[in-house]
């Protein structure tokens, strides 16, 4: 299919450098969780009622699934900073929108957004931005298919634009995942929800179950079980009554990231991140930065939003390198380009293993990061999908990184800045706005250094 809107297009690159910060101090509440956040809009969108947020990520990727919700019937409405509500169109009532979707970045609200659209008797195409167009959709609208839904039309290779007509009448499947993706996940889960009968999914390799909880505190009848070594069989009933809740956003452990490796890092830092989500299928770098010898207190943990929530006290700490098993990667997965960053400062080899999903993220961030690694004049090398950095305690630093439209590849490379020897400049750092708007202020109330 042609390309038919500007939209996929890109404002001006804006290339920023981070130097050498001073001691990082403070402390600091990470903006809400991206996958949360998405998934609080759309939950809101198939309820009936009056769903409020408290703690939404207002970052452009959110920004669009709200959207999209609103040309899906829904009533979305922003009451102040973070919190929002949402007037639910009902499940198995959502209007066929008249625009093109326009996801930008966000490969999530595209793919969980797919999954609704597959489930109802209605036709939606879904664009984005140039990075979006790269992404595989076939991963999605595959079992879409089977459930009865039609690709109408498609980009090369599965991608989009994708013009998809759903089914007011989904078969139900049991369906084991390919590829160990929560996204998949819940784009058939999303789209069973409207099934008269059982939605099944296996993972060989469990990812994230926000979709899975948040299902169930909407009202769905939802079972969640171990199989196998690192699986899960998860059973959902079709057609459940969806009612309104209010929901509370943790803070993004993706986005905490980046604060808590860099006053790792910086000497004499400080820095204490408040209200960080402790899922467990999330905490895979937090793991990681411990068994390296990171000096990382995890204080006054309780349960926030149905969610363990923590405060982390963060102390700069000798790292050493370490093996990172794949099993660990989908629940670090959004983490690789930040622990590659930790990983050039440590003593010895870390290798990270089982890395093939990072290839088909907001960029190719294998590719990216080891292109970064190298610019900075840290040793690395990619064998199969492992990615292995010898690192060292005096990293040159240096060079302009490419961020090929990833706001990871960006805020990492700044937080290697922040500790190299020479300045870390990046490309463009527009595309930080996706998941974390006020990074920049942010990291300089904690003694960051910015500049042209
Ligand atoms: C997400 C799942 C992950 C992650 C993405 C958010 C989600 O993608 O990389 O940033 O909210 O479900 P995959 O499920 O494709 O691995």
């Amino acid at each position: 299919m042609a390309a038919t809107s500007s939209f996929h297009g890109h404002a001006a690159a804006a290339p920023l450098s981070a130097t050498a910060a001073g001691p990082l101090s403070g402390r600091l509440r990470p903006p809400g969780d991206k996958s949360i956040s998405h998934r609080a809009l759309i939950l809101g969108l198939l309820a009936v009622g009056k769903t409020t947020i408290e703690g939404l990520l207002e970052g452009d990727d959110v920004l669009r699934t709200a959207a999209a919700c609103r040309a899906l019937g829904a009533r979305v409405e922003r009451l102040g900073p973070g919190r929002w509500s949402v007037d639910g169109a009902g499940l198995g009532s959502l209007l066929a929108p008249r625009e093109t979707l326009d996801f930008g970045n966000a490969g999530t609200g595209t793919r969980l957004l797919m999954g609704v659209v597959g489930g109802h008797p209605i036709t939606a195409t879904f664009d984005g931005d140039a990075s979006l167009r790269k992404r595989p959709m076939r991963r999605i609208l595959d079992p879409l298919t089977l459930m009865g839904a039609q690709v109408l039309a498609e980009a090369e290779g599965g991608r989009c634009p994708v013009i998809l007509k759903g089914t007011g009448d989904p078969a139900s499947i049991e369906y084991r995942t390919p590829v160990p993706s929560a996204q998949l996940k819940s784009a058939v889960l999303l789209a069973g929800l409207n099934s008269p009968g059982r939605t099944v999914v296996i993972e060989t390799e469990a990812s994230r179950d926000h979709t899975e909880k948040m299902l169930a505190y909407f009202g769905a009848t939802i079972v969640s079980e171990p199989d196998g070594a690192h699986g899960r069989r998860i059973v959902l009933e079709g057609r459940p009554e969806l009612r309104a809740r209010d929901v509370i956003v943790p803070a993004d452990p993706s986005s905490a990231a980046f604060a808590l490796t860099a006053a790792l890092l910086v000497p004499g830092s400080d820095v204490t991140i408040e209200g960080m989500m402790m899922n467990p299928l999330r905490i895979g770098l937090l793991t990681t930065l411990q068994e390296m010898g990171a000096r990382i207190d995890v204080l006054n943990p309780r349960i926030e939003g149905g969610e363990d929530v923590a405060d982390l006290r963060v102390r700069p700490s000798q790292l050493t390198g370490v093996e990172v098993p794949a099993a660990r990667a989908p629940a670090m997965i959004d983490e690789y380009p930040i622990l590659a960053v930790a990983a050039s400062f440590a003593k010895g080899e870390t290798r990270m293993r089982g890395l093939a999903e990072l290839r088909v993220k907001e960029s190719d961030r294998l590719a990216a990061v080891a292109d970064g690694l190298t610019a900075a004049g840290v040793e690395n090398r990619i064998e199969g999908d492992d990615l292995i950095v010898t690192g060292s305690d005096k990293v040159r630093g240096g060079g302009t990184v490419k961020t090929h439209l990833d706001h990871r590849i960006a805020m990492s490379f700044l937080v290697m800045g922040m500790a190299s020897q020479q300045k870390m400049t990046i490309d463009d750092a527009s595309m930080i706005a996706t998941s974390f708007p006020t990074f920049q202020p942010e990291m300089e109330r904690l003694g960051a250094k910015f500049g042209a």
